[in-house]
């Protein structure tokens, strides 16, 4: 199976109304994949702030939350709680984004807590140092993504493949035999050759923002990316 993320971020263009409009298409080309009996399985992490309207129209899209906090339910003000996304129609949530560090020990605390609700975890990581430091708390994913790339439309599969390989060697070094995190990979992806690498290099998938936010038709962008995961 592979796994492709789409983490429409901040962007305008993909939010409100439009965050809704963006949960229909993706999960409209997730039913086809599903259809064909594809091996690729789609996410959106749209704002919080849309994710129960889509779930709403939409109760099969898997929803990721961007971030969520190391909280419990209750008298916790403000704070984005695990058990409530799940309320709203969220099934994981990516954490320590590039845009969005936390200390290592909220990242811990934060992957039970998803695994405790059976809750999905992308934990993202800088470099192979950290995808071996982070494999520990188990999380379903580790996503490496060197900020320097990320919104540049050159490829982490392509400028920096050492950089996949090495942080694929050190998950396989760093999981014990029950552990089954997958490694994905996101930053400048914008074109099926570039999917394409990133698998043979080890990623089990990608996590993509711009290249489908910021193209002019995102039905099309995303069914081009999907194009070079194998058939
Ligand atoms: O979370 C995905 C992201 O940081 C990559 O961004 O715009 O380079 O696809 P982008």
């Amino acid at each position: 199976m592979f796994h492709f993320i789409i983490n429409s971020k901040n962007y305008k263009e993909a939010s409100g109304p439009s965050a809704v409009v963006l949960g229909g298409i993706v999960s409209e080309l997730a039913e086809e994949l599903n259809a064909r009996k594809s091996d690729v399985r789609l996410y959106l992490a749209p704002p919080v702030f849309s994710i129960s309207e889509i779930s709403r129209n939409y109760p099969s899209l898997f929803l990721l939350a961007q971030h969520l906090d190391p909280q419990s339910a209750g008298s916790t003000t403000g704070h984005l709680v695990p058990e409530i996304a799940k309320l709203s129609g969220a099934r994981g949530s990516l954490l320590n984004h590039s845009e969005h560090r936390i200390p290592k020990e909220q990242i811990e605390k934060s992957v039970g807590l998803l695994r405790d609700l059976g809750m999905t975890s992308a934990v993202c990581a800088r470099d192979a140092g950290e995808v071996g430091e982070y494999a520990r708390f188990s999380p379903d994913f580790i996503a490496i993504e060197p900020p320097e790339l990320i919104g540049s439309g050159h490829a982490v599969s392509k400028e920096r493949p050492e950089l996949i390989s090495d942080s694929k060697s050190a998950l396989d070094r760093a999981l014990e035999k029950e552990q089954t995190t997958r490694l994905l990979c996101g930053a400048g992806i914008v074109d099926a050759t570039d999917v394409k690498r990133a698998v043979e290099l080890g990623s089990s998938g990608i996590l993509v923002a711009s290249g489908v936010i910021k193209s002019s038709n995102w039905k099309d962008s995303i069914r081009s990316l999907v194009g070079g995961f194998p058939a």
